[in-house]
């Protein structure tokens, strides 16, 4: 049998007070949205339809790439009400299932539990016994347990406040008896809203078997409603990642202070230390060592790479055997060969470095082509731009380059050149000899130097 998702996503997350929809605040680093999305895509449903009404074209735009179906919400009238608009565009043998947009973590196999239920020809809803049900539609069953209806909360009498065991807003349900029963919804209710919830009792009336299940894990069924649970679920979510990394071969010195905000791959054997975040898609090899305070974004780290405490690497590729930091920052377009050594306070930009090559110090490097077996020595750095323009700077094997030196870009150095160190290079230098620019070293014999006025 078909199915057919619907995400309701039309709320407006008032207590958020943020300027951002609710549902696209991020969760490891992506809308809350895009993970119920991303989620329900695996389910390989055949439309899945996006509810959304405050900050329609914000939620639009940030999503635009999304293979659903956006349907308007123009007033939030209640779940019902949502629901209703996307049933048109859905085949009565189609089995629906409704998502929230602000509940990010519901699990996959949770979902497909529920839709199972569903194709088995009754209404299934997903149902949570919560220690606090505060807040939550009450479920209520006869005396034989089967389930009745839904009370909300703002509805309920004590007696029925008293249930424990809550409505978790997930359903599935053939769409052609949802379709009957969203028809005959009333708003006679303490909210005056249109109630998806209703159609239990609706389904009971009409002898349509009602079944629920539940969630293996609590986490799943939470949604964000404001910034501390948004925090929480974040908590929740980094710890499940970081396990599956540990899992997966790799140590971390401790996992609560390990965030991804996007993907990992790791070889056998990588440590991790303590404050490290990683962002984009990140691969490291066998053996990677990544030092403690690293923020990593959109890298290839090669086998045995070692990254010393506190550097911040993006968009770059970095050879076996390599050694960075502490304190390097490698910006986008680096590419470093095998065991090339990085060392502190030195920046590299857009530059391709090749086996073996050390610039251990102080140095910037940017627009930049370096042979092998170069040593870079402290405080050396590229004059790239001219103002308006970058230049590129190209360096030959086995170049020596003395401390404190520039090199003004365009200019190339051939290989084997040794520059003496405080030499300002703006013509290209010759291959095997040594070149340096210096003013004459002057002593002037006797000089005193002046002396405080007594006041
Ligand atoms: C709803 C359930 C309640 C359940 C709780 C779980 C109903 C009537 N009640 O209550 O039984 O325990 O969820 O969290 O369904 N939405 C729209 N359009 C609307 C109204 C809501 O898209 O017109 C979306 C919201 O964006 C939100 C979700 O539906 O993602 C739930 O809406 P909300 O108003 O928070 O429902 P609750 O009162 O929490
Ligand atoms: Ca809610």
């Amino acid at each position: 049998m078909t199915l057919s998702i619907v995400i309701l996503a039309a709320g407006q997350g008032t207590r958020m007070r943020s300027a951002l929809p609710k549902v696209l605040h991020p969760l490891g680093g992506r809308p809350l949205l895009q993970h119920v999305i991303d989620t329900a895509q695996r389910l390989e449903p055949r439309t899945i339809h996006v509810v959304y009404g405050h900050g329609g074209d914000q939620v639009r735009e940030a999503l635009a790439r999304e293979a659903v179906e956006w349907v308007e919400q123009a007033e939030q009238l209640g779940t019902g009400h949502a629901l209703a608009q996307a049933l048109p565009g859905i085949p009565d043998e189609d089995t629906v299932l409704v998502l929230y947009g602000d509940v990010p973590l519901i699990g996959l196999d949770t979902l497909k539990a529920l839709a199972q239920q569903a194709r088995e020809g009754g209404l299934a809803v997903l149902t949570a016994e919560l220690d606090d049900p505060t807040g939550y539609g009450r479920m209520l069953r006869d005396a034989e347990g089967r389930l009745t209806g839904i009370v909300e909360q703002k509805d309920a009498s004590e007696a029925e406040c008293a249930i424990r065991e809550v409505n978790t807003g997930f359903l599935a349900c053939r769409a052609g008896l949802l379709r009957g029963w969203l028809g005959q919804l009333s708003n006679d209710n303490a909210q005056r809203e249109y109630y998806l919830t209703d159609v239990v009792a609706m389904a009971a009336r009409d002898g349509v078997p009602v079944e629920s299940c539940q969630a293996p894990h609590e986490y799943e069924i939470l949604g964000v409603n404001d910034r501390v649970q948004l925090a929480a679920l974040e908590r929740t979510f980094q710890r499940r990642q970081a396990e599956a990394l540990m899992r997966a071969g790799t140590t971390l010195a401790d996992p609560a202070r390990f965030d991804l905000r996007g993907r990992i791959e790791a070889g056998r054997d990588c440590f991790i230390d303590v404050n490290v975040l990683v962002e984009g898609e990140v691969v490291l090899g066998e053996g990677v060592r990544i030092g403690p305070n690293c923020v990593l974004r959109n890298l290839r780290i090669g086998d045995g790479v070692e990254v010393l405490a506190d550097c911040v690497m993006e968009d770059a590729v970095i050879g076996a055997g390599s050694r960075i930091g502490p304190f390097a920052r490698i910006r986008p377009e680096t590419e470093l060969a095998e065991r090339v050594h990085v060392g502190n306070f030195v920046e590299i930009k857009k530059a391709r470095v090749a086996e073996g090559s050390k610039i251990n110090h102080l140095s910037y490097i940017g627009d930049t082509r370096m042979g092998s077996g170069v040593n870079v020595g402290a405080g050396t750095i590229t004059c790239n731009y001219d103002g308006a323009n970058k230049h590129l700077t190209e360096i030959g094997d086995g170049v020596f380059i003395g401390s404190d030196t520039q090199l003004v870009a365009p200019v190339k150095v051939g290989d084997g050149a040794t520059i003496g160190a405080g030499s300002t290079i703006t013509r290209d230098v010759p291959p095997g000899e040594l070149t340096l620019s210096r003013s004459p070293q002057q002593t002037r014999k006797g000089w005193q130097r002046p002396k405080k006025k007594k006041s």
